[in-house]
């Protein structure tokens, strides 16, 4: 499973980086998540999807592959 978050529609709730703080990062300068790796370790897989349910924004986009 791969991850990205789309840089346009994250608001910088921090959903994310709760639900899965291994992967996904906040910017210093304008508070955006970004993901440390985008191809998803297996042990991580359900703390994304957690992640992906739970941004407020939809910003949060997984390619199965
Ligand atoms: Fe952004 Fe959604 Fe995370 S708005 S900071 S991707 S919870």
């Amino acid at each position: 499973m791969r991850v990205k978050v789309d840089a346009d529609r994250c608001q910088g709730h921090a959903m994310c980086t709760l639900a899965c703080p291994e992967l996904f990062l906040l910017n210093d300068d304008d508070g955006h998540a970004y993901v440390l790796d985008e191809q998803v370790p297996e042990q991580f897989t359900e703390k994304v999807r957690q992640a992906q349910r739970g941004c407020p924004e939809d910003a949060i986009q997984l390619f199965e592959v």
